[in-house]
């Protein structure tokens, strides 16, 4: 049995990781989580307080993180600001989370001697074209494209730095696009199932031939506590389920899946210097630590996705309004 620090553990993936977590493990939890309009306390209300310790402070705190760093066997940290559209129209807290926040718990894991895993995504490799029959690898050359994904770049780097010159005992995880619950309204598929859900149209970029490379939360969880168990220090694993979709089918497959003609949506402006493809290739992960996905059915798992929102309006209509207004301004 291990007691666990995790950072950002309130947000989608996070929380997500925490309910895994004390589901599949004795692990004890800590949570730090900075409440920022991504976080949500209510994701893990269900848990009971003999597992998990809640803490609400910033990861960029130094004398909190080595307080709670000296209280923990290990940390996994998620605490990052995650999305590509906000960080096109105010970058600063990305720097000042995904930079600092990273550089801040190195010091402390550093000091303590304490094991790491850090989160990624594979933003950090820039994008493929449609018919690279490439895919990412951990040898991929780093080629972020956003304010967002070159902060993640640059965490990644802090980590693999920290780790050879200081000999910190980390990890590092480059994950696909994630589906499931508690994923906030910002994000493509719970914006259109809650726009649906609504009354309101889908909203697609551009043209809509953008491909993501799907997992389910709960894959990419049993992936981090795989590697967090037994992945060799230093090394790097790209995680993925060979989910590629692009955004137009996906968006039609909600439709579809809600009872609605699969083209009751709108085109709207595209993303500013949009990535074309991510596509996982996850063999090492398979390979070295014998991990698979259990969700290999996407439609499966969208319709129990669609299920969670009908069913869980309180937790995410408070954030609707304002992200829709969000939205409405920049024109998307
Ligand atoms: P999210 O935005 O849903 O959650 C982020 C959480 O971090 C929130 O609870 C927020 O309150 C917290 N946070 C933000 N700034 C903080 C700070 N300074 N101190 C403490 N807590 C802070 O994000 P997510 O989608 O769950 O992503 C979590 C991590 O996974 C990120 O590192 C992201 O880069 C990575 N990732 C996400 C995906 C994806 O598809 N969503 C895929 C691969 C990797
Ligand atoms: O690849 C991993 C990354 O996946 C993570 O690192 C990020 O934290 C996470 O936000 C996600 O990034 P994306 O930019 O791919 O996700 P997003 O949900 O914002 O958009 C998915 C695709 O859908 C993208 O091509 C843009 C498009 N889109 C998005 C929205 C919100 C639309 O067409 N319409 C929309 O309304």
């Amino acid at each position: 049995m291990a007691r666990l620090l995790v950072t950002g553990g309130a947000g989608f993936i996070g929380s997500n990781f925490v309910h895994h977590v004390i589901e599949h493990t004795n692990h004890d939890v800590i949570v730090l989580d900075k409440l920022t309009y991504a976080g949500n306390r209510a994701s893990l209300a269900d848990i009971s307080e003999e597992r998990l310790t809640f803490v609400q402070g910033d990861v960029a705190d130094a004398g909190l993180v080595n307080e709670l760093v000296t209280a923990v066997d290990a940390v996994v940290h998620y605490a990052a600001e995650s999305h590509n559209d906000n960080s096109l129209h105010d970058p600063q807290p990305f720097l000042d989370t995904n930079l600092i926040g990273t550089y801040t718990l190195l010091e402390a894991v550093r000091k303590h001697g304490t094991r790491m895993h850090h989160i990624s995504t594979d933003e950090v490799y820039g994008d493929l074209a449609l018919d690279d029959p490439v895919r990412f690898s951990e040898n991929t050359p780093y080629n972020p494209s956003s304010p967002y994904s070159s902060t993640k770049a640059g965490s990644d780097l802090l980590v693999r730095a920290w780790v050879r010159s200081f000999g910190v005992a980390a990890t590092i995880s480059n994950c696909s696009n994630n589906y499931g619950p508690y994923q906030h309204v910002e994000k493509f598929i719970p914006r259109q199932i809650t726009n649906v859900l609504r009354g309101l149209r889908p909203r697609l970029y551009g043209e809509g031939r953008n491909v993501r490379d799907w997992i389910h939360a709960d894959d990419h969880s049993s992936a981090v506590l795989a590697i967090l168990e037994n992945g060799r220090i230093g090394e790097t694993y790209l995680i993925g389920a060979d989910g590629e979709k692009d955004n137009k089918s996906v968006i039609e497959t909600i439709l579809t899946l809600m009872g609605q003609p699969a083209d009751a949506y709108d085109h709207v402006s595209d993303r500013a210097g949009h990535d074309l493809r991510y596509a996982i290739d996850s063999t090492k992960l398979r390979n070295e630590l014998n991990w698979r996905p259990v969700y290999q059915d996407f439609e499966q798992g969208l319709r129990a996705t669609i299920e969670w929102y009908r069913n869980n309006e309180d937790w995410w209509s408070p954030a609707k309004d304002a992200t829709e207004d969000f939205y409405a301004k920049v024109g998307q």
